[in-house]
């Protein structure tokens, strides 16, 4: 086998911006950031001004290499990590909004992920849903794949276009549909032990289908020969049982085993999304107190576990959480659609528990990581109140943070009763570091990616805001008596038309941090110009070459 080629080094000279903290923010303009050839961060220096760039790589034995200018109204941000959606559910997005949880998945979902019985089905429309994330900013995801081992045609089409994933073939044995369930839970371990060994193993062998009866075989098309240029290691098998429900007690049991066994696999599931779920999975497991408790009884919450939802969790639930080390999964958008209920994030991050952000799809209906930004800020804000836990004892209330917005009764008192959970609307610092500092923490990558510390591997988005300089403004604004002039001049020359197709009407004068802002609450796939993975591009509006 020939040598990986390695990947060129590459410099940015421009503006960063990544979190520190849940309540920081660092905005760093000028920054010189060094990217080596195995896409990792090699240098981070502040405050190098335009004329000192050229100095400062020859002094460091990097002259000669790519070396991008960022332009005003361009920054660097971390890549947006997307803790939790259901590749097959794509095809449903924004479909079968009327129903709640139980009877949105009999009607509208398993019907849906059936179809994934036909591997070539699932090819088509896996390469759509990776590269559609990818554009939107994705650069790290936790997949949920559907039941069938055609799952790792995901898998390798996330190898090939060099996303990081984390790729899960369902389990689910029981109370799904006729057509869209295991056929035993040995079976389902079977498989389950198939996929990983599949996914570790480069998603070399079998290269994926062609047969229309779904079933798998070499098809090398799908395998071109840059892919070995990819570190494997990028994409991750991760033991998905469904949800309690849907997994029998023999199903649940055989796949806390092989997580004891080998406690590098990661796990996901769902947890505590709806009430009428709950008040099922409790009858189905009345040994428990609690619905996480039935995960934990089986060994499934580890601290590589992601628990997508979590939306009705009580006190107990969220003290073995934080004590088990697992991470949260909220999905704002899909809680809206399906009327699930609103996540008490704040609560979770006083408490010390790792939260990230989800999609959800299709039960969220968008798609991209800046939506679930905005639905979370907006979810947020509806919970401002304190809310009632009527579950938990009063001697087991925490003592609300200060920042927490109190209850304030008619006679000016502030108070919080005891029993009560803490909440407030989550602020930008927060929500940038729940889509980039808090994946890479849920997914255990904190090492790796989220932030641009040196020694970390570039996942980055190249941003474009479309923001002009202020000598340009100051040209371009005429007052009325050159009102003739600009529409005799010809705006084409000075606007050219993919910068008003992706403008984010942000103005000369906007302060970084208003521009920021901007993006994060209006922009799109239009202003991200670059997706990087590893230094990698893999994607994006006007890709890098
Ligand atoms: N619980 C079990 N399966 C699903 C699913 O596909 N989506 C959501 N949102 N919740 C689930
Ligand atoms: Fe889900």
């Amino acid at each position: 086998m020939s040598p990986a080629p390695s990947l060129a080094r590459r410099v940015f000279h421009g503006t960063l911006i990544h979190s520190r903290s849940l309540t920081e923010i660092e905005y760093i303009t000028d920054a010189l950031l060094g990217v080596n050839e195995a896409g990792v961060i090699a240098f981070l220096d502040k405050d190098v001004r335009e004329g000192e760039v050229v100095a400062r790589l020859e002094a460091k034995g990097w002259s000669g290499v790519q070396l991008v200018r960022l332009k005003r109204g361009e920054f660097l941000i971390p890549g947006l990590i997307d803790t939790h959606t259901h590749a097959p559910q794509y095809v449903n997005l924004a479909y079968g909004q009327q129903f709640e949880l139980l009877e949105w998945l009999n009607k509208v979902t398993f019907p849906a992920e059936a179809k994934f019985a036909d591997a070539l089905y699932a090819r088509r429309t896996y390469e759509g849903v990776v590269q559609r994330l990818i554009n939107s900013g994705t650069t790290t995801v936790c997949y949920y794949g559907s039941l069938h081992l055609t799952t790792k045609v995901l898998a390798a089409i996330c190898h090939r276009k060099g996303q990081r994933a984390f790729v899960g073939k369902c389990n689910m044995d029981r109370l799904s549909a006729p057509n869209y369930q295991e056929e035993s839970a040995s079976k389902s371990l079977e498989n389950t032990e198939e996929f990983v060994s599949f996914v570790r193993g480069k998603c070399v062998s079998p290269t994926v289908v062609a047969a229309s009866d779904g079933t798998l075989g070499a098809n090398p098309t799908l395998a071109p020969a840059s892919r070995d240029s990819f570190n494997t290691s990028l994409v991750q098998p991760i033991i998905t049982p469904r949800f309690a429900i849907a997994c029998s007690d023999e199903l649940l049991t055989g796949l806390g085993e092989m997580l004891k066994k080998d406690p590098s696999l990661p796990c996901q599931t769902h947890l505590a999304e709806n009430p009428t779920e709950i008040e099922f999975t409790k009858s189905l497991f009345p040994f428990a107190s609690t619905y996480t408790h039935v995960y934990d009884h089986f060994g499934l919450l580890q601290q590589n576990t992601v628990l997508a939802h979590c939306v009705h969790l009580d006190h107990d639930e969220m003290d073995l959480i934080k004590s088990r080390e697992s991470g949260i999964s909220h999905c704002p958008n899909s809680n809206f659609n399906l009327r699930s209920g609103t996540s008490k994030v704040a609560n979770m991050l006083d408490r010390g528990i790792k939260v990230s952000l989800g999609t959800d799809v299709a039960g969220g209906t968008s798609l991209g990581i800046l939506s679930a930004i905005r639905t979370a800020s907006f979810a947020s804000k509806t919970i401002v109140f304190t809310q009632r836990d009527s579950t938990a004892p009063s001697a087991s209330a925490p003592t609300p943070p200060t920042d927490a917005v109190p209850i304030v009764s008619a006679d000016g008192k502030t108070t919080y009763p005891p029993g009560y959970f803490s909440s407030r609307h989550l602020s930008i610092e927060t929500l940038f570091y729940l889509a980039t500092k808090g994946g890479a923490q849920v997914t255990c990558l904190e090492d790796r990616v989220g932030d641009f510390a040196v020694g970390k591997e570039f996942d980055a988005l190249l941003v474009q805001t479309g923001q002009r300089g202020s000598e340009t403004q100051k040209e371009e604004v005429g007052g009325e008596e050159q009102y003739e002039l600009a529409l005799e001049e010809g705006l084409e020359d000075r606007f050219p038309a993919d910068e008003f197709g992706s403008s984010l009407f942000v103005e000369p004068e906007d302060s970084l941090e208003k521009v920021f802002e901007k993006f994060l609450f209006s922009g799109d796939d239009r202003n991200l110009g670059s997706v990087f993975v590893r230094g990698r591009v893999i994607g994006g509006a006007r890709p890098l070459a």
